[in-house]
């Protein structure tokens, strides 16, 4: 069974154990929106160091896709989508 979450409102496969981050680049998801240290909002460390994978979460707070995993339902989103109904 293919398991889903949703990134700014489109369903994202992904595979038991894999994090937010590699479901979106296998996706072919690079842009991950808003930035905060790093220029263009993408994954660059891959280990939590410079927040450029920092994504959106419904009811939640921010999280770095490198270092969570995907889960079931997960609505996220790029970062100014906070709030907004996409996510
Ligand atoms: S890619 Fe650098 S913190 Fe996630």
């Amino acid at each position: 069974m293919t398991s889903y979450f949703s990134w700014n409102g489109n369903p994202v496969a992904f595979q038991p154990g894999e994090t937010i981050a590699a479901a979106l680049l296998r996706a072919g998801i690079i842009d991950l929106g808003q930035p905060l240290n790093t220029p263009g909002g993408r994954v660059f460390c891959g280990i939590g160091a410079c927040q450029g994978c920092v994504v959106a979460v419904a009811d939640a707070a921010p999280v770095e896709a490198c270092l969570t995993p995907a889960r079931d339902g997960l609505r996220l989103g790029s970062l100014p989508a906070v709030g907004a109904d996409h996510v």
